[in-house]
């Protein structure tokens, strides 16, 4: 299991221009399986998650449950994590893990379904923007929760249990869309959601819920139906392959040149993204669950506009940038969905890419080369994205805040040198 103290002083090096072939595995889905972890305090008794990734953030999230009163128990070379539930659990997620993963806020639904009370920490800002919880509270509340906040913590009480509403969410929120239908399963009566989120993870939640005796209609749709139940089970359940990890690959390698096969992908989560990369020039194909990505490095400029699902995922924007930084011609990179997430472009430009921001528009020309520099990822995607940048610099390319990559990326260096890229991580 990933260590949260061995990677502080760690640095990843990368020498430009080694091409990219051959085969590398995606594992489950950080964003799933986060939420499946929060999701199992709802039943008495052992769940058991398959293809769960060795990242970062399953180790905070596994200590966050720890805290609560269950056992868990993560095998990372058969990739299964374990969460034995108690009959009484704690009701509060510690400052100190919320503000290292704002993932950790996953566990407000699930601890006001299950106990009538919650007690999360405020995340506060961070390196993507405000991230407010108000829609989470505007649905709860509608539910008959009463909510305040002092100290930095959220609290929020359904002393009674909460109760089945019709609610309208202002914003397809993947975080409030499925702290609502957490809290929809165990409420009393029906609630109505509309506008919901309809991110593959989001859907997937609702799946997990059903296997532990969920009543939820419209899986898929802009809206869902969910009859409050008594009781919940333990259950078991695969996680479902990481779209953007599968994204990163395909990014890595258009921009390395090379041709990849990517194991265990989900094209069918990627239609907007692989349909822009096709787009820049690449070949692409796909076999049931493997992804093919060939290219000879010599891309054309994609504009591209990030939207909620199924639109262009936020998650891959920084990585388009890059890509964009070394294409022909000129693009425009539209973020809708995190309004700070262009604060890496900073980093960018210190490998000499020539990229301007207008609110929330980012304009880059394309330039044949990069430069390696020093640079640091301020968040898990960026950081990802300045690897991919690395790959094609010229010279050396030193990443430092490497616990980014480690929060959602598993075996990132090793399976980029299996792939012929020059990489490697240093202790400093
Ligand atoms: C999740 C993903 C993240 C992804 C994002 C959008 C996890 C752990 N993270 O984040 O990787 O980039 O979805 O696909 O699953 N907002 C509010 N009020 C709220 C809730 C959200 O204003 O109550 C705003 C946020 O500030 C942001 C936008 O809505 O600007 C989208 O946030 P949301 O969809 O909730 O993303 P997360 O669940 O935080």
């Amino acid at each position: 299991m990933q260590d949260v103290t061995s990677n502080l002083n760690e640095i990843i090096r990368i020498e430009g221009g080694a091409p990219l072939n051959g085969r590398v595995r995606v594992g489950g889905a950080k964003n799933s399986a986060l939420k499946l972890m929060a999701a199992s305090l709802m039943a008495t008794g052992k769940t058991t998650l398959r293809d769960v990734p060795d990242i970062l953030d399953v180790t905070i999230m596994s200590e966050l449950l720890r805290r609560l009163g269950c056992e868990v128990a993560h095998d990372p070379s058969e990739r299964v994590l374990t969460i034995d539930v108690p009959e009484s659990i704690r009701h509060q997620a510690d400052y100190d893990l919320v503000r290292k993963m704002r993932a950790s806020t996953a566990v407000l639904g699930p601890l006001l379904a299950r106990t009538g009370e919650a007690d999360v920490a405020l995340p506060g800002g961070d390196a993507i923007g405000s991230r407010g919880l108000d829609i989470h509270i505007a649905g709860l509340t509608q539910m008959g929760a009463e909510i305040t906040s002092d100290h930095g913590y959220l609290h929020a009480k359904a002393p009674m249990g909460l109760q089945g509403a019709d609610i309208v969410l202002e914003f397809p929120s993947v975080g409030a869309s499925e702290t609502l239908i957490l809290a929809g399963v165990l409420a009393n009566g029906v609630t109505r959601l509309e506008n919901i989120a309809r991110e593959p993870e989001v859907m997937e939640l609702c799946r997990f819920l059903l296997r532990m005796g969920a009543q939820i209609e419209g899986i898929d749709d802009a809206s869902l139906t969910i009859y409050g139940v008594e009781a919940l089970n333990p259950t078991e359940y695969t996680v479902i392959p990481d779209r953007i990890v599968t994204g990163t690959w395909a990014v890595a390698t258009a921009m390395a040149s090379g041709r990849v096969t990517i194991e265990n992908a989900c094209p069918e989560f990627l239609e907007m993204p692989l349909e822009k990369l096709a787009q820049t020039g690449v070949e692409i194909s796909s076999n049931g669950r493997e992804l093919s990505v060939t290219s000879d490095g010599d891309l054309k400029a994609v504009d591209v506009v990030t939207l909620p699902y199924p639109g262009f995922p936020t998650d891959l924007q920084p990585h388009f940038i890059a890509l964009n930084a070394v294409a022909h011609g000129s693009a425009m990179v539209t973020e809708n969905v995190f309004e700070a997430r262009f604060r890496f472009v900073q980093e960018l430009v210190r490998l000499g890419a020539d990229v301007h921001i207008d609110g929330h528009h980012c304009f880059i020309r394309g330039k044949a080369r990069l430069s390696g520099a020093p640079v640091e990822g301020s968040d898990i995607r960026a950081a990802a994205a300045l690897v991919c940048a690395g790959l094609v610099a010229d010279g050396t390319t030193v990443l430092s805040d490497v616990v980014h990559l480690d929060r959602g990326y598993e075996g990132f260096v090793p399976a980029l040198r299996e792939l012929g890229a020059v990489v490697s991580r240093e202790s400093i």
